[in-house]
């Protein structure tokens, strides 16, 4: 890659692709949080994809924001516009991106965050680094047990949780924040990639990113996702999303469950290994719990065959490493 591929090469560079404007919403407060959009596409030279006629993209939307990074941005930026300056609440594990980007978001827009996280026990043990990061951003943390945490989404449940978290008032974003706000937000990410790639690949958690980004795409071009977590239920998942969000199925995606080494967070000797090699051949910041095995899955694919000569795939970049390093 060239140095644009370097978090700190934020001129556009000749190899950066993109050409089009952002469009502008008026009131729109995450403007003045100066996004990079649409986000940089670049070509790298990797001899795992050319050596099959493949051509592969990388679709930066790690910078697009430094704090508010990648699918996050997209996400929550129409959430942060529908709550017209209300607390906004929101759920999340102990090492949640999620979690960590909307107390960034609270505290760049000067809005009070709540964050409900997994795990009564937590509450009496110092913070991890995320969840010190989301206090340090003024998110108040409101530890639930498993339990409550599971039914989160039963209105009894939340309403519970909300009184005792003493924000009744608040904004609610589900966890992971794929709601049909984020799912359209999401929709972005495909329009930018229209004309650009045949095929736009990403990791999957709760599917929302997905969802937006295959409605966003035209119809000669086909999603593919990765799910990062075992179970084989984000099919189910993915057509909820896209019935809520646009009354029906849209645009062509299919998912590959063969990545997600064992689960959530689940890695393996063989996946750090290779994730340390990308970035150093590309100079890219690899996060692991998501992005390495999109790659990995990717080049997996490419050895297989699965990709016809003459395809142009782009991998989204949908986050950055937790603590950040420079590659
Ligand atoms: C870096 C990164 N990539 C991808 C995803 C998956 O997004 P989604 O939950 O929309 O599938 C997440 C979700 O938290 C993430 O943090």
């Amino acid at each position: 890659m060239s140095d644009n591929g370097r978090v700190t090469g934020q001129p556009p560079a000749p190899d950066d692709l993109t050409v089009q404007d952002s469009p502008s919403v008026p009131d729109d407060p995450t403007a003045a949080l100066n996004p990079r959009l649409p986000s940089p596409l670049q070509e790298v030279e990797d001899e795992r994809f050319a050596r099959h006629g493949l051509r592969l993209l990388l679709k930066r939307d790690d910078l697009i924001h430094p704090r508010l990074v990648g699918n996050k941005w997209r996400k929550l930026a129409p959430n942060l516009r529908a709550a017209a300056g209300r607390p906004l609440l929101t759920f999340g594990g102990a090492y949640s991106n999620h979690l960590r980007a909307t107390a960034a978001a609270g505290h760049l827009l000067g809005l009070p965050t709540i964050g409900v996280v997994r795990g009564q026990e937590l509450a009496d043990r110092p913070l991890n680094p995320s969840l010190a990061r989301c206090t340090a951003d003024g998110m108040r943390l409101h530890f639930v047990d498993r339990s409550t945490y599971r039914h989160k989404s039963d209105p009894a449940t939340l309403a519970a949780v909300l009184r005792a978290a003493d924000a009744q008032d608040a904004y609610v974003v589900p966890e992971g924040g794929s709601n049909a706000l984020a799912v359209r937000g999401c929709q972005d990410l495909g329009a930018e990639l229209r004309g650009r790639a045949d095929v736009a690949a990403l990791a999957c958690g709760t599917g929302g990113t997905l969802a937006g980004l295959a409605a966003g795409l035209a119809s000669d071009q086909r999603a593919l996702g990765i799910p990062v977590l075992k179970g084989g239920f984000l099919d189910e998942e993915i057509r909820k999303l896209q019935d809520r969000t646009f009354g029906g199925p849209r645009g062509n995606w299919s998912l590959d469950d063969r990545f997600h080494f064992g689960g959530y967070a689940r890695t393996s000797a063989e996946l750090d290994a290779f994730a340390d090699d990308f970035e150093t051949r590309h100079s890219l910041p690899v996060e692991h719990l998501y992005v390495a095995k999109l790659l990995y899955g990717l080049v997996a694919l490419a050895a297989e065959g699965a990709f016809p000569p003459g395809t142009t795939v782009a991998a989204v970049i949908t986050g950055r490493p937790f603590p950040e390093h420079t590659a």
